[in-house]
Protein backbone atom coordinates (compact mmCIF):
# COMPACT_ATOMS: atom_id res chain seq x y z
CA UNK A 1 0.00 0.00 0.00
CA UNK A 2 1.03 3.59 -0.93
CA UNK A 3 0.60 6.52 1.23
CA UNK A 4 0.39 10.13 -0.41
CA UNK A 5 0.12 12.82 2.20
CA UNK A 6 -2.03 16.19 0.88
CA UNK A 7 -1.47 19.11 3.27
CA UNK A 8 -3.66 22.06 2.34
CA UNK A 9 -4.29 25.38 4.50
CA UNK A 10 -7.10 23.66 5.61
CA UNK A 11 -6.64 20.04 6.81
CA UNK A 12 -4.04 17.44 6.11
CA UNK A 13 -5.05 13.90 4.53
CA UNK A 14 -3.48 10.36 3.59
CA UNK A 15 -4.21 8.75 0.51
CA UNK A 16 -4.43 5.11 0.59
CA UNK A 17 -3.84 3.71 -2.95
CA UNK A 18 -2.88 0.00 -3.14
CA UNK A 19 -5.07 -3.37 -3.92
CA UNK A 20 -7.51 -5.12 -2.28
CA UNK A 21 -7.96 -2.22 0.68
CA UNK A 22 -11.59 -1.78 0.86
CA UNK A 23 -12.04 -4.70 3.36
CA UNK A 24 -9.49 -2.43 5.66
CA UNK A 25 -11.56 0.65 5.30
CA UNK A 26 -12.62 0.47 8.62
CA UNK A 27 -8.83 -0.01 10.03
CA UNK A 28 -7.53 2.64 7.82
CA UNK A 29 -10.59 4.80 8.79
CA UNK A 30 -9.94 4.01 12.77
CA UNK A 31 -6.54 5.74 12.62
CA UNK A 32 -7.88 8.85 11.50
CA UNK A 33 -11.83 9.00 13.57
CA UNK A 34 -13.02 7.52 16.58
CA UNK A 35 -15.85 4.99 16.34
CA UNK A 36 -19.39 5.82 15.81
CA UNK A 37 -22.10 6.33 13.34
CA UNK A 38 -21.18 6.66 9.59
CA UNK A 39 -23.57 6.93 6.67
CA UNK A 40 -22.13 4.97 3.77
CA UNK A 41 -23.71 6.52 0.58
CA UNK A 42 -23.09 4.57 -3.10
CA UNK A 43 -24.48 3.84 -6.33
CA UNK A 44 -27.30 0.95 -7.19
CA UNK A 45 -24.04 -0.38 -9.47
CA UNK A 46 -21.31 -0.32 -7.33
CA UNK A 47 -23.30 -0.70 -4.11
CA UNK A 48 -23.84 -4.56 -5.38
CA UNK A 49 -20.53 -4.89 -5.62
CA UNK A 50 -18.45 -3.16 -2.85
CA UNK A 51 -20.74 -2.24 -0.06
CA UNK A 52 -21.01 -5.19 1.63
CA UNK A 53 -16.90 -5.52 2.12
CA UNK A 54 -17.34 -1.56 3.01
CA UNK A 55 -19.74 -2.18 5.85
CA UNK A 56 -18.26 -5.23 7.45
CA UNK A 57 -14.80 -3.67 7.54
CA UNK A 58 -16.07 -0.87 9.70
CA UNK A 59 -18.55 -2.92 11.59
CA UNK A 60 -15.33 -4.49 12.65
CA UNK A 61 -13.56 -1.71 13.51
CA UNK A 62 -16.47 -0.66 16.13
CA UNK A 63 -18.39 1.53 14.03
CA UNK A 64 -22.40 1.33 13.11
CA UNK A 65 -23.11 1.84 9.12
CA UNK A 66 -25.59 2.66 7.67
CA UNK A 67 -26.14 2.60 4.14
CA UNK A 68 -27.82 5.04 1.39
CA UNK A 69 -27.90 3.62 -2.02
CA UNK A 70 -28.65 6.16 -4.71
CA UNK A 71 -29.65 5.47 -8.46
CA UNK A 72 -26.22 7.26 -9.94
CA UNK A 73 -25.94 8.75 -12.81
CA UNK A 74 -25.03 13.03 -12.96
CA UNK A 75 -28.44 13.37 -12.58
CA UNK A 76 -28.60 12.61 -9.21
CA UNK A 77 -25.88 15.41 -8.09
CA UNK A 78 -28.86 17.72 -6.78
CA UNK A 79 -29.56 19.60 -4.11
CA UNK A 80 -32.84 17.69 -3.83
CA UNK A 81 -30.74 14.03 -3.13
CA UNK A 82 -28.82 15.66 -0.77
CA UNK A 83 -31.65 16.55 1.27
CA UNK A 84 -32.71 13.02 1.23
CA UNK A 85 -29.35 12.04 2.37
CA UNK A 86 -30.05 14.61 5.35
CA UNK A 87 -33.33 13.29 6.08
CA UNK A 88 -31.12 9.63 6.26
CA UNK A 89 -28.75 10.61 8.59
CA UNK A 90 -31.11 12.80 11.00
CA UNK A 91 -33.70 9.77 11.14
CA UNK A 92 -29.93 7.37 11.71
CA UNK A 93 -29.42 10.06 14.54
CA UNK A 94 -26.19 10.64 12.71
CA UNK A 95 -24.72 14.16 15.18
CA UNK A 96 -21.24 15.69 14.72
CA UNK A 97 -19.38 12.52 16.06
CA UNK A 98 -20.59 10.90 12.56
CA UNK A 99 -18.67 10.34 9.25
CA UNK A 100 -20.24 9.99 5.67
CA UNK A 101 -18.13 7.39 3.86
CA UNK A 102 -18.88 7.97 -0.01
CA UNK A 103 -18.09 4.77 -1.84
CA UNK A 104 -18.35 5.34 -5.58
CA UNK A 105 -17.65 7.38 -8.46
CA UNK A 106 -17.24 11.07 -8.74
CA UNK A 107 -20.86 11.20 -8.54
CA UNK A 108 -21.25 9.77 -5.10
CA UNK A 109 -17.79 11.71 -3.75
CA UNK A 110 -18.91 15.68 -5.25
CA UNK A 111 -22.11 14.61 -3.44
CA UNK A 112 -21.69 12.99 -0.07
CA UNK A 113 -18.84 15.57 -0.08
CA UNK A 114 -20.99 18.26 -0.45
CA UNK A 115 -23.46 16.77 2.31
CA UNK A 116 -20.55 16.23 4.69
CA UNK A 117 -19.73 19.81 4.12
CA UNK A 118 -23.17 21.04 5.29
CA UNK A 119 -24.61 18.60 7.39
CA UNK A 120 -24.77 20.12 10.97
CA UNK A 121 -22.20 23.14 9.58
CA UNK A 122 -19.81 19.70 8.32
CA UNK A 123 -19.10 16.15 9.48
CA UNK A 124 -16.34 14.69 8.44
CA UNK A 125 -16.03 12.19 5.43
CA UNK A 126 -14.21 9.48 3.39
CA UNK A 127 -13.61 9.16 0.12
CA UNK A 128 -13.47 5.47 -1.18
CA UNK A 129 -13.22 5.93 -5.04
CA UNK A 130 -14.36 3.20 -7.57
CA UNK A 131 -13.58 4.71 -11.11
CA UNK A 132 -9.95 5.82 -12.29
CA UNK A 133 -11.85 9.23 -12.81
CA UNK A 134 -12.09 9.68 -8.89
CA UNK A 135 -9.04 7.90 -8.32
CA UNK A 136 -7.07 10.53 -9.96
CA UNK A 137 -9.23 13.73 -10.18
CA UNK A 138 -12.34 14.24 -7.56
CA UNK A 139 -11.39 11.90 -4.53
CA UNK A 140 -8.69 13.93 -4.02
CA UNK A 141 -8.31 17.67 -3.44
CA UNK A 142 -12.18 18.90 -1.77
CA UNK A 143 -13.84 20.09 -4.60
CA UNK A 144 -17.60 19.31 -3.53
CA UNK A 145 -20.64 20.25 -5.10
CA UNK A 146 -23.95 19.27 -6.64
CA UNK A 147 -25.57 20.76 -9.78
CA UNK A 148 -27.85 23.56 -10.40
CA UNK A 149 -30.76 23.08 -13.36
CA UNK A 150 -28.35 26.23 -15.00
CA UNK A 151 -25.27 24.35 -14.74
CA UNK A 152 -22.82 21.78 -13.35
CA UNK A 153 -21.22 21.87 -10.11
CA UNK A 154 -22.13 25.05 -9.20
CA UNK A 155 -23.27 24.94 -5.78
CA UNK A 156 -20.55 23.60 -3.78
CA UNK A 157 -17.21 23.90 -1.72
CA UNK A 158 -14.22 23.21 -1.00
CA UNK A 159 -14.41 20.82 2.06
CA UNK A 160 -11.36 18.38 2.14
CA UNK A 161 -11.75 14.87 3.36
CA UNK A 162 -10.12 13.10 6.30
CA UNK A 163 -9.28 10.03 4.12
CA UNK A 164 -9.48 8.81 0.63
CA UNK A 165 -8.98 5.06 0.19
CA UNK A 166 -8.57 3.97 -3.57
CA UNK A 167 -8.45 0.12 -3.88
CA UNK A 168 -7.44 -0.49 -7.40
CA UNK A 169 -8.89 -4.22 -7.29
CA UNK A 170 -12.22 -2.45 -8.04
CA UNK A 171 -11.78 -1.23 -11.73
CA UNK A 172 -11.79 -4.28 -12.73
CA UNK A 173 -15.43 -4.50 -12.51
CA UNK A 174 -15.29 -0.52 -14.56
CA UNK A 175 -17.12 -0.70 -17.67
CA UNK A 176 -14.30 0.31 -20.59
CA UNK A 177 -15.88 3.25 -21.39
CA UNK A 178 -15.55 4.95 -18.23
CA UNK A 179 -11.89 3.49 -17.60
CA UNK A 180 -11.03 5.30 -20.68
CA UNK A 181 -13.00 8.30 -19.39
CA UNK A 182 -10.57 8.31 -16.43
CA UNK A 183 -7.56 7.22 -18.29
CA UNK A 184 -8.36 10.70 -19.73
CA UNK A 185 -7.90 12.66 -16.54
CA UNK A 186 -4.50 10.69 -16.05
CA UNK A 187 -2.72 11.49 -19.20
CA UNK A 188 -3.63 15.38 -18.14
CA UNK A 189 -1.04 15.04 -15.12
CA UNK A 190 1.81 14.16 -17.28
CA UNK A 191 0.66 17.16 -19.94
CA UNK A 192 0.33 19.74 -17.52
CA UNK A 193 3.06 19.10 -15.37
CA UNK A 194 5.71 16.01 -15.51
CA UNK A 195 7.79 16.05 -18.80
CA UNK A 196 9.25 12.53 -17.56
CA UNK A 197 5.09 11.26 -16.96
CA UNK A 198 4.85 12.60 -20.54
CA UNK A 199 7.94 10.25 -21.83
CA UNK A 200 7.17 7.39 -19.65
CA UNK A 201 3.64 7.40 -21.42
CA UNK A 202 5.02 8.06 -24.91
CA UNK A 203 7.91 4.61 -23.85
CA UNK A 204 4.68 2.38 -23.27
CA UNK A 205 3.28 2.75 -26.12
CA UNK A 206 7.12 2.23 -27.77
CA UNK A 207 7.30 -1.53 -25.89
CA UNK A 208 3.95 -1.76 -27.97
CA UNK A 209 1.80 -2.17 -24.90
CA UNK A 210 -1.94 -1.48 -26.08
CA UNK A 211 -3.57 1.00 -25.32
CA UNK A 212 -6.77 2.21 -24.00
CA UNK A 213 -8.50 -0.46 -21.47
CA UNK A 214 -6.07 -2.90 -22.19
CA UNK A 215 -3.46 -0.88 -20.02
CA UNK A 216 -5.85 -2.44 -17.29
CA UNK A 217 -5.26 -6.03 -18.13
CA UNK A 218 -1.82 -5.74 -19.45
CA UNK A 219 -0.16 -3.57 -17.22
CA UNK A 220 -1.45 -3.60 -13.45
CA UNK A 221 1.37 -2.57 -11.62
CA UNK A 222 2.18 -0.28 -14.18
CA UNK A 223 -1.11 1.38 -13.63
CA UNK A 224 -0.76 1.50 -9.95
CA UNK A 225 2.35 3.58 -10.23
CA UNK A 226 0.58 5.96 -12.93
CA UNK A 227 -2.01 6.69 -10.91
CA UNK A 228 -0.13 7.06 -7.73
CA UNK A 229 2.49 9.67 -9.88
CA UNK A 230 -1.42 11.41 -10.92
CA UNK A 231 -2.55 11.42 -6.98
CA UNK A 232 1.33 13.15 -6.15
CA UNK A 233 0.89 15.60 -8.91
CA UNK A 234 -2.74 16.60 -7.90
CA UNK A 235 -2.11 16.83 -4.23
CA UNK A 236 1.01 19.08 -4.90
CA UNK A 237 -0.97 21.45 -6.85
CA UNK A 238 -3.69 21.63 -4.04
CA UNK A 239 -1.65 21.97 -1.61
CA UNK A 240 -0.06 25.43 -3.15
CA UNK A 241 -3.26 26.57 -4.44
CA UNK A 242 -6.41 24.95 -2.79
CA UNK A 243 -9.05 27.31 -3.78
CA UNK A 244 -8.02 27.54 -7.16
CA UNK A 245 -6.71 31.08 -7.04
CA UNK A 246 -4.20 30.40 -9.39
CA UNK A 247 -2.04 27.55 -9.79
CA UNK A 248 -4.60 25.12 -9.58
CA UNK A 249 -6.53 26.52 -12.91
CA UNK A 250 -4.19 24.37 -14.52
CA UNK A 251 -6.27 21.00 -13.59
CA UNK A 252 -8.29 22.36 -15.89
CA UNK A 253 -6.37 21.80 -18.79
CA UNK A 254 -9.03 20.70 -21.47
CA UNK A 255 -12.13 21.70 -19.63
CA UNK A 256 -12.84 25.01 -21.51
CA UNK A 257 -13.72 22.87 -24.77
CA UNK A 258 -14.89 19.99 -22.66
CA UNK A 259 -17.82 21.86 -20.89
CA UNK A 260 -18.75 24.03 -23.84
CA UNK A 261 -18.79 20.02 -25.72
CA UNK A 262 -21.12 18.70 -22.76
CA UNK A 263 -22.93 21.27 -21.90
CA UNK A 264 -23.77 21.93 -25.83
CA UNK A 265 -24.75 17.96 -26.31
CA UNK A 266 -27.07 18.44 -23.02
CA UNK A 267 -24.70 16.36 -20.99
CA UNK A 268 -25.95 13.48 -23.35
CA UNK A 269 -23.44 12.38 -25.53
CA UNK A 270 -19.76 12.62 -23.92
CA UNK A 271 -18.95 11.30 -20.65
CA UNK A 272 -16.55 13.63 -18.72
CA UNK A 273 -13.55 12.12 -19.23
CA UNK A 274 -14.21 11.75 -23.19
CA UNK A 275 -14.66 15.39 -22.92
CA UNK A 276 -11.62 16.12 -21.61
CA UNK A 277 -9.94 13.95 -23.90
CA UNK A 278 -11.05 15.89 -26.96
CA UNK A 279 -10.59 19.52 -24.95
CA UNK A 280 -7.17 18.72 -25.08
CA UNK A 281 -6.95 18.12 -28.52
CA UNK A 282 -8.49 21.16 -29.36
CA UNK A 283 -5.95 22.92 -27.05
CA UNK A 284 -3.21 21.41 -28.57
CA UNK A 285 -4.48 23.01 -31.58
CA UNK A 286 -5.26 26.02 -30.52
CA UNK A 287 -2.01 26.50 -28.67
CA UNK A 288 -0.30 25.68 -32.70
CA UNK A 289 -2.28 28.56 -34.17
CA UNK A 290 -1.59 31.17 -31.46
CA UNK A 291 1.91 29.99 -31.45
CA UNK A 292 2.42 29.49 -28.15
CA UNK A 293 3.57 25.39 -29.00
CA UNK A 294 5.99 24.15 -31.41
CA UNK A 295 4.06 22.50 -33.99
CA UNK A 296 6.78 19.10 -33.64
CA UNK A 297 5.57 19.16 -29.79
CA UNK A 298 2.17 19.45 -30.85
CA UNK A 299 2.65 16.52 -33.13
CA UNK A 300 3.82 14.27 -30.33
CA UNK A 301 0.89 15.57 -27.60
CA UNK A 302 -1.62 14.75 -30.40
CA UNK A 303 -0.04 11.21 -30.93
CA UNK A 304 0.10 10.46 -27.23
CA UNK A 305 -3.44 11.16 -27.08
CA UNK A 306 -4.80 9.83 -29.48
CA UNK A 307 -2.53 6.68 -29.05
CA UNK A 308 -3.78 6.13 -25.22
CA UNK A 309 -6.88 7.56 -25.58
CA UNK A 310 -10.55 6.30 -27.69
CA UNK A 311 -12.17 9.40 -28.89
CA UNK A 312 -16.19 9.10 -29.58
CA UNK A 313 -16.96 11.02 -33.23
CA UNK A 314 -17.97 14.69 -33.11
CA UNK A 315 -21.69 14.37 -32.51
CA UNK A 316 -23.14 14.45 -36.08
CA UNK A 317 -25.68 17.17 -35.35
CA UNK A 318 -23.65 19.70 -32.96
CA UNK A 319 -23.62 23.07 -34.57
CA UNK A 320 -20.20 25.15 -34.20
CA UNK A 321 -22.49 28.37 -33.08
CA UNK A 322 -23.64 25.98 -30.72
CA UNK A 323 -20.12 25.18 -28.54
CA UNK A 324 -19.11 28.42 -29.15
CA UNK A 325 -22.30 29.75 -27.21
CA UNK A 326 -21.70 27.67 -24.51
CA UNK A 327 -17.76 28.61 -24.12
CA UNK A 328 -19.29 31.90 -22.53
CA UNK A 329 -20.72 30.27 -19.60
CA UNK A 330 -17.59 28.82 -18.53
CA UNK A 331 -17.00 28.88 -15.03
CA UNK A 332 -13.39 30.29 -15.19
CA UNK A 333 -14.32 33.12 -17.37
CA UNK A 334 -13.03 36.58 -16.21
CA UNK A 335 -15.45 38.95 -16.92
CA UNK A 336 -16.00 38.66 -21.00
CA UNK A 337 -12.37 37.33 -21.20
CA UNK A 338 -12.69 33.44 -21.54
CA UNK A 339 -9.92 31.55 -20.18
CA UNK A 340 -7.46 28.32 -21.90
CA UNK A 341 -4.70 26.26 -20.23
CA UNK A 342 -2.32 25.88 -22.90
CA UNK A 343 0.17 23.54 -23.23
CA UNK A 344 3.76 25.36 -24.04
CA UNK A 345 5.44 21.64 -23.92
CA UNK A 346 4.81 18.58 -23.35
CA UNK A 347 4.62 18.96 -19.61
CA UNK A 348 4.30 22.28 -19.24
CA UNK A 349 0.74 24.76 -19.37
CA UNK A 350 0.08 28.30 -19.67
CA UNK A 351 -2.75 30.54 -18.40
CA UNK A 352 -4.43 31.75 -21.66
CA UNK A 353 -6.94 34.84 -21.36
CA UNK A 354 -8.88 35.94 -24.23
CA UNK A 355 -7.38 34.32 -27.82
CA UNK A 356 -8.53 35.82 -31.03
CA UNK A 357 -11.52 34.42 -30.98
CA UNK A 358 -11.44 33.84 -34.54
CA UNK A 359 -9.13 30.96 -34.22
CA UNK A 360 -10.78 29.50 -31.35
CA UNK A 361 -13.98 29.69 -34.03
CA UNK A 362 -11.20 27.87 -36.18
CA UNK A 363 -10.61 24.95 -33.68
CA UNK A 364 -13.94 24.18 -32.91
CA UNK A 365 -14.89 23.86 -36.89
CA UNK A 366 -11.97 22.17 -37.31
CA UNK A 367 -13.43 20.01 -34.67
CA UNK A 368 -17.02 19.66 -36.06
CA UNK A 369 -15.86 19.43 -40.11
P1 LIG B 1 -19.73 8.23 -11.95
O1 LIG B 1 -19.60 8.48 -10.52
O2 LIG B 1 -21.04 8.50 -12.58
O3 LIG B 1 -19.31 6.73 -12.26
C1 LIG B 1 -19.36 6.25 -13.58
C2 LIG B 1 -20.22 4.98 -13.70
O4 LIG B 1 -19.44 3.87 -13.26
C3 LIG B 1 -21.48 4.98 -12.85
O5 LIG B 1 -22.50 4.33 -13.57
C4 LIG B 1 -21.08 4.13 -11.64
O6 LIG B 1 -22.19 3.50 -11.05
C5 LIG B 1 -20.15 3.13 -12.27
N1 LIG B 1 -19.12 2.57 -11.41
C6 LIG B 1 -18.35 3.25 -10.52
N2 LIG B 1 -17.39 2.45 -10.02
C7 LIG B 1 -17.57 1.24 -10.58
C8 LIG B 1 -16.89 0.01 -10.48
N3 LIG B 1 -15.78 -0.12 -9.73
N4 LIG B 1 -17.36 -1.05 -11.17
C9 LIG B 1 -18.45 -0.90 -11.99
N5 LIG B 1 -19.12 0.24 -12.15
C10 LIG B 1 -18.67 1.31 -11.46
O7 LIG B 1 -18.67 9.07 -12.81
P2 LIG B 1 -17.15 9.50 -12.58
O8 LIG B 1 -16.59 9.58 -13.94
O9 LIG B 1 -16.46 8.68 -11.57
O10 LIG B 1 -17.30 10.97 -11.99
C11 LIG B 1 -17.89 12.01 -12.74
C12 LIG B 1 -18.28 13.10 -11.76
O11 LIG B 1 -17.12 13.56 -11.09
C13 LIG B 1 -18.91 14.31 -12.41
O12 LIG B 1 -20.07 14.67 -11.67
C14 LIG B 1 -17.86 15.39 -12.30
O13 LIG B 1 -18.42 16.68 -12.17
C15 LIG B 1 -17.15 14.98 -11.03
N6 LIG B 1 -15.76 15.44 -10.94
C16 LIG B 1 -15.39 16.07 -9.80
C17 LIG B 1 -14.09 16.49 -9.64
C18 LIG B 1 -13.67 17.14 -8.35
O14 LIG B 1 -12.55 17.63 -8.28
N7 LIG B 1 -14.49 17.10 -7.33
C19 LIG B 1 -13.15 16.26 -10.65
C20 LIG B 1 -13.55 15.62 -11.81
C21 LIG B 1 -14.88 15.21 -11.94
N1 LIG C 1 -10.72 18.65 -11.12
C1 LIG C 1 -10.18 19.95 -11.02
C2 LIG C 1 -9.80 20.33 -9.65
O1 LIG C 1 -9.89 19.54 -8.74
O2 LIG C 1 -9.42 21.45 -9.43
Amino acid sequence: MFTIRVQTPSGRYPVFLGRGLLKNTGLLLAGQLPAGPVLVVSDKNVAPLYARQCLQSLQAAGYKPYLKVLAGGEQVKTLETAAGLYTRALQAGLDRRAAIVALGGGVVGDLAGFVAATYLRGVPYVQVPTTLLAMVDSSVGGKVAVNHPLGKNLIGSFYQPTLVVSDVAALKTLPAREFNAGLAELVKYALIWDRKFFIDLENLQQKNIPAGNSLLHAAQPRLLKYIRRAIRIKGEIVSRDERENDLRRILNFGHTFAHALEAATDYAYYLHGEAVACGMLLAVRLAELLRVLERNAARRIRTLLRRLLKFPPPPPALKPQAVAKALFYDKKKEGAALVFILPQAAGRVLVCKAPPFNIVQQVIDEYLY
